[in-house]
């Protein structure tokens, strides 16, 4: 099973309450996403391999670290997902950009794919799949079946505000990857919302409601 762990650092939680109250405004919420974002980034790259590298520095030759192994990706399942791609990126500004794009039906809350965009060799890189809300888990479900069918082999989930039958729905699916959270909430209300959440995330990220 892969790892599931909230990350409870006082800066995520003091900034997540502003993110949650329903009179932060559209400005306002959308800085949050991407401060939040990159303070997450700091803690979900912690397991990145180093490797010895040879550098000179002013003084002599040495043996220092850097990162290995695989390349990076972001993918943000859109739309409300795209909100941490640059808190994610000013951690790691080489990384590659996929795009998922699905929304939830409002009826049956379960999730329709219209796009999929990603970097031509997803199957060689660290995939960090980003979305804020973890709701019913359909959406990261499907996301995360389409990147598997494309070959993605490496994939760690991260998101702002989860809802139990979310994670336990993903973690059925999928039990390899890594699931990063701020926040597990108390559960789903009868329209699918996260409570007690902060909302409609892509309406509130891009002013559309
Ligand atoms: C939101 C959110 C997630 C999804 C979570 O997107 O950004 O992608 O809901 O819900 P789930 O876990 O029940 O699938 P939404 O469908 O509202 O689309 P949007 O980001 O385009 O607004
Ligand atoms: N999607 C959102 O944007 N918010 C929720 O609470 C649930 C799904």
């Amino acid at each position: 099973m892969g790892k599931f762990q909230v990350i409870s650092h006082p800066l995520i939680q003091h900034k997540l309450s502003i993110l949650r109250r329903f009179d932060t405004s559209t400005k306002h919420f959308r800085e949050l996403v991407n401060e939040i974002a990159m303070l997450m980034g700091y803690e979900v790259s912690r397991e990145l391999p180093l490797e010895e590298v040879e550098i000179e520095t002013p003084i002599t030759k040495t043996v220092q670290k850097q990162l290995a192994g695989k390349k990076l990706a972001v993918v943000p399942i859109l739309r409300a997902g795209i909100g941490m791609v640059d808190g994610l990126l000013s951690l790691v500004p080489a990384a590659k950009v996929g795009h998922i794009g699905m929304y939830r039906d409002e009826e049956t809350l379960e999730p329709v794919e219209y796009l999929v965009k990603l970097p031509e060799d997803i199957d060689q890189r660290q995939i960090f799949v980003v979305d804020p809300m973890l709701a019913t888990g359909g959406s990261a479900v499907l996301a995360i079946d389409s990147l598997k069918k494309r070959g993605a082999a490496n994939i760690k989930f991260v998101c702002l505000v989860s809802a139990p039958e979310g994670l336990k729905r993903l973690q059925e699916a999928h039990p390899d990857i890594d699931i990063y959270t701020a926040a597990l909430d108390e559960k789903l209300n009868d329209k699918g919302y996260i409570v007690p959440g902060l909302g409609d995330a892509g309406d509130r990220l891009f002013g559309t409601k």
